[in-house]
């Protein structure tokens, strides 16, 4: 030691000391920086505009912790998928939750007796519904929880693409504003109710009933309106009604080898997140962790990891151009977050 004496070392060792602790404040405050210019290039891509320097600095927060669990996540080379911070990144799940996901629960007994697809044997490796024209192009239902309608809409596309050839997109606004049935007396209703919990059975039934038009003919606008179809001639397809395949991902199987199917998603986790990969993350719980999506096919990735092929109602930014591998085929024989317990179809 080259110290003469007591007092030179630790006023050394202060120095050592401050300087570690000047430079660990300078790191940190570069990262914030950093953080604030990711911040900033996020709101700009996805046009966010904050009216106060409060909210900013609040959404900033929550933006920095979604992208510490989002990078988390991502730096485990053991995981099937990769999350990003996608225009839900500035949202907390609470908020998220209850700005898009609805769920009502099934008022009939999904007790499944039997299903057209039941004895179905030969079933493909895979499927993609996609590439047979049953799947119209992504739609965005922005903040309306509203999942269950693109679900239904989804489903039903693709069984009239199935049994006519023809690919047309659906009115969803159609289903928000007009599909309100009463319970008992079989009529429907026009009510403000478009982005309330609803159930893709309830679409089924109208369009079986009513009929549904098309998105060109009825568009999309994403919030509560009055029914502006009052014309019951005025549709574009119709359908006989739906069913439900028995709870399990084998009779799920069956199902979408044949048509696209809605299903329900205990999302939660890091689902919203999602980007590639097979998703095997987290589920949420029932009630507002429940979203509607549709399953327009199945396979098995490069990895070797059996997935499910799912349609969501978010953009195209969000996942695999709006689509998502979810994993399938786990022990629990209603699927990753149960995925295959309230599936329906419409069938013509
Ligand atoms: C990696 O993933 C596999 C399959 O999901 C799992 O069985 C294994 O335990 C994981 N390994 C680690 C280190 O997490
Ligand atoms: C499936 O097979 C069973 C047993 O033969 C039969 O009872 C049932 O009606 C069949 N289901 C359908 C949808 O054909
Ligand atoms: C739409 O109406 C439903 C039912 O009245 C209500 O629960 C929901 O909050 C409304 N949503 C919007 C965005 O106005
Ligand atoms: C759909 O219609 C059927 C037959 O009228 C009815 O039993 C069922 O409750 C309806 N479903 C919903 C979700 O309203």
């Amino acid at each position: 030691m080259g110290f003469t004496n007591q007092s030179q070392w630790i006023c050394f060792a202060l120095i050592l000391g401050l300087g570690a602790l000047a430079f660990q404040t300078t790191a940190r405050t570069l990262q914030d920086e950093s953080m604030r210019e990711r911040h900033e290039q996020w709101m700009a891509h996805y046009g966010r505009v904050y009216e106060e320097n409060y909210e900013k600095e609040n959404r900033f927060k929550i933006f920095k912790e979604n992208v510490a669990r989002i990078e988390s996540s991502n730096s485990d080379a053991n995981k099937s998928y990769k999350l990003s911070a996608n225009q839900f990144a500035d949202l907390t799940n609470e908020e998220f939750k209850a700005s898009r996901n609805r769920f009502k629960g099934h008022e009939c007994s999904t007790e499944t007796t039997s299903f057209k697809y039941e004895n179905v044997t030969a079933l493909p490796s895979s499927m993609d519904w996609r590439k047979k024209g049953a799947v119209t192009p992504i739609k965005d239902q922005g903040q309306c929880g509203n999942s269950w309608a693109f679900a239904a809409a989804a489903t039903i596309e693709g069984i009239h693409q199935i049994s006519t050839g023809n690919l047309i997109p659906l009115s969803v606004q159609e289903l928000m504003d007009c599909a309100v049935y009463v319970d008992g007396d079989g009529k429907f209703r026009i009510e403000y109710f478009g982005c309330a919990y609803r159930l893709p059975e309830d679409a089924y039934n109208y369009t079986s009933t009513r009929g549904l038009t098309t998105q060109e003919n009825y568009p999309y606008v994403g919030i509560n309106e009055t029914c502006q179809n009052q014309d019951a001639s005025n549709y574009a397809v119709k359908i006989k009604g739906y069913e439900y395949p028995a709870p399990s991902e084998t009779s799920l199987m069956k199902a979408v080898a044949n048509q696209p199917v809605a299903v329900t998603i205990r999302t939660g986790g890091d689902f919203r997140f999602y980007s590639s990969g097979v998703y095997a993350g987290a589920c949420g719980d029932l009630g507002d962790d429940v979203h509607y999506v549709a399953i327009v096919g199945y396979g098995t990735s490069d990895d070797g990891l059996d997935y499910w092929l799912i349609k969501n109602s978010w953009g195209t930014d969000w996942g695999e151009d709006g689509y998502m591998r979810f994993l399938r085929g786990t022990d629990d024989k209603e699927g990753l977050c149960l995925i295959a317990k309230d599936a329906a179809y419409p069938i013509v």
